[in-house]
Formats: structure tokens, C-alpha cells, sequence
């Protein structure tokens, strides 16, 4: 009897269980009611009583371990299986991540920016942090000037003395900062963020973008002016838009225009946009006014130029049909997401 029980042993021992047809095979022929550990059980009453408890537990070992034999397997292969399972559905679709855009009023700039460095300006910037001297004084507005009010100022520091700081009203001050820091000749541009506390509706904000110019050189003329901004128009809006030149007033040129397009929507007709005029204002412009140029440590008796100052953001609106000047500002993703290329 002992030695039927250890062969059997070493039988469930070295079994080998693989598969789930292994595993049947072994439960059958091992530990159901007529296999043959149950065969052995039955044989117990005939064995004597004095080695009856050591064979009972010795068969009882028997079938517990073939019963942890099958537990095992039966636990491995199901792990297997699960593991072999793919973990990602490869068939989902794919999620598309937003990579960013280029800002509407970025797109404009830059379409801005590519047309007079082509005419051979370079770029020029300033802080928006900005010394009230350099936004009014230096350009030639004096302290009781009614400009001065004309533009509704956000004043950070304001003492009355020279050190008094304002967020900038224009990009006008860049031009001070060029002139001061490098001789002439100068040819630049200057894109840039403007404040001024207006009230706040679909068509003005307290913030809007601005591109300046400044030429400075010997012998410049109006008709220099006049031709840049033919040629600038012309590639920014159409080579079919007329341009009108109207006498103005800036203190910081003389003598002063605003420059008007024919409206590139209606064609010069007058529609919505234009308020039924058929022009459109585009920008301020000007010979530089020889007090501005002095100012800045320049000789207005050798150097002359012109200046042009013109806002970005109504062209954006017009260009891609946004009717409210806050979405450009409000980084709503729903609005940036339309501009991705
Ligand atoms: N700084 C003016 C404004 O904000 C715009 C402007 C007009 C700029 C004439 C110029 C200029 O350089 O010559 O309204």
C-alpha cells in the first residue's frame, strides 16, 4: 500500500499540466470519486489498524496535493491568459492632440512685418512699461497739450515729475528709444501692444496692437512717404485699392495725414464696414516733426524722415470676419483652435 502511494506521488509530482485539457485528464484519472486516489481510500479498511492513521495521512497528503496540483495550473494558466491579452485596443480611433496656432493678430503682424523688411526695415521694440516722457514729452506734446487727455491713460507712477510711468498709449515712444540709441540713417519698424482705458465694447479694448515706422535719413522726403505706403497697401490689402492721403494733426509730425484705403470689402462702394464711406482708415503718418528729432540728440538741420503709426487688430477682424475685438484677447480655445494651419 505504501509503495502504491508513493509511486502515485511521484506521478501527480512530475504530471505535466499545460493546458486545460492536462488539467482534465489529471483531475479524472487522479481525484474524482472513482479515481485512483479514491481507489486507494477504499483500500484503507483492509489495511491493519496499527499502520491505518500513518497510510490515512499519507493518502490524505496524497490528495491534497494533487488537488493544490490542480489549483496551481489551473491558476497559472488563466494568469497566462490574461497577461497574453493585448493591453491597448489598437483598433480605438486615435486622439488627436492640439498642437497650438499662430494668434490670428500674429498672422497679421507677421504679414506686416514680412512687406517692409522686404523695403528694408528693421525691427524695433520697447517696453509697454513705458516713462510718460518718452510717450509725451519727447514727442513733442507739450504739458498742457489737449492730446494728452485725448488719450484716455492708464498712469502707473504719476508725480508730475520726470520719472512718471504709464502703460503706453502707442507705440510712438519706440521711436524715441531708436532714435536715442543709434545714429542715423534708421529704418525701423516697431509692433507692439498699446493701452488705453477706453470703455470696453465688441469694437475697442483697453489693449490693441499697433505697428510704427520711422525713417530717418538725409533728404527724405513726402514723397518718400507716399510711396512706401502705396507699396505697403497695395501688398497688404489688394493692388486694386485706391489710397487717400488727409491732412491731420499729430505733434510729433508735421506736417500730419491720415491715410485711408478704398474699403476692400465693398470695393469702394460703401457697405457695413465702412459705414457706407467706401474708405477705410488705415493709419497716421507724417515727416517727423524736427523738435522730435532734436529731442532724441539728432540734427534736424542734417537729418529729416517720415513716421507712420497704424493699429493691427481692425484689419484682423476684417481679415478673418471676427466681429468682436475681445476675442482676440480672451485666448478662448474655441476661437484659437480655428486658426490652427
Ligand atoms: N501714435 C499715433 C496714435 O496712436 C499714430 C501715429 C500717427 C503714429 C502718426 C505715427 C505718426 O508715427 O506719424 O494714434
Amino acid at each position: 500500500m505504501e509503495n502504491s502511494i508513493r509511486s502515485l506521488q511521484q506521478e501527480i509530482n512530475d504530471a505535466t499540466l499545460n493546458s486545460q485539457a492536462d488539467i482534465e485528464s489529471f483531475r479524472l484519472r487522479y481525484t474524482v470519486r472513482k479515481g485512483l486516489i479514491a481507489a486507494l481510500f477504499s483500500q484503507l479498511k483492509s489495511v491493519s489498524p496499527t499502520d491505518r492513521p500513518n497510510i490515512g495521512i499519507m493518502l490524505n497528503q496524497l490528495k491534497e496535493s494533487a488537488e493544490a496540483r490542480i489549483a496551481e495550473a489551473t491558476d497559472s494558466i488563466s494568469h497566462h491568459e490574461e497577461s497574453s491579452q493585448p493591453s491597448i485596443d489598437l483598433t480605438l480611433p486615435g486622439r488627436i492632440s492640439f498642437t497650438g496656432s499662430e494668434h490670428p493678430v500674429q498672422k497679421v503682424l507677421g504679414e506686416m512685418k514680412g512687406i517692409f523688411s522686404a523695403m528694408g526695415f528693421a525691427m524695433a521694440t520697447g517696453p509697454e512699461l513705458e516713462l510718460d516722457s518718452y510717450n509725451f514729452d519727447m514727442l513733442n506734446f507739450p504739458p498742457d497739450h489737449p492730446a494728452r487727455d485725448m488719450q484716455d491713460t492708464f498712469f502707473v507712477k504719476r508725480n508730475g515729475n520726470e520719472d512718471d510711468v504709464l502703460l503706453r498709449t502707442h507705440t510712438s515712444p519706440v521711436q524715441v528709444r531708436v532714435m536715442l540709441d543709434q545714429p542715423p540713417p534708421i529704418r525701423v519698424i516697431c509692433p507692439g501692444k498699446v493701452y488705453r482705458n477706453e470703455a470696453i465694447s465688441s469694437r475697442s479694448y483697453c489693449v490693441f496692437h499697433q505697428l510704427e515706422g520711422l525713417y530717418i535719413d538725409k533728404g527724405v522726403t513726402f514723397a518718400d512717404l507716399k510711396a512706401t505706403i502705396y507699396s505697403f497697401a497695395h501688398q497688404m490689402f489688394g493692388s486694386e485699392v485706391k489710397l487717400r492721403f488727409r491732412p491731420s494733426f499729430f505733434p510729433f509730425t508735421e506736417p500730419s495725414a491720415e491715410v485711408d484705403v478704398t474699403c476692400y470689402l465693398c470695393g469702394g462702394k460703401g457697405c457695413k464696414v465702412c459705414k457706407k464711406s467706401g474708405w477705410l482708415e488705415i493709419m497716421g503718418c507724417g515727416m517727423v516733426h524736427p523738435n522730435v528729432i532734436q529731442n532724441c540728440g539728432i540734427d534736424p538741420e542734417v537729418w529729416s524722415g517720415y513716421a507712420f503709426g497704424m493699429g493691427v487688430d481692425r484689419t484682423v477682424l476684417l481679415h478673418y470676419k471676427i466681429d468682436d475685438i475681445r476675442l482676440l484677447f480672451e485666448n478662448d480655445l474655441r476661437m484659437l483652435r480655428q486658426f490652427t494651419a
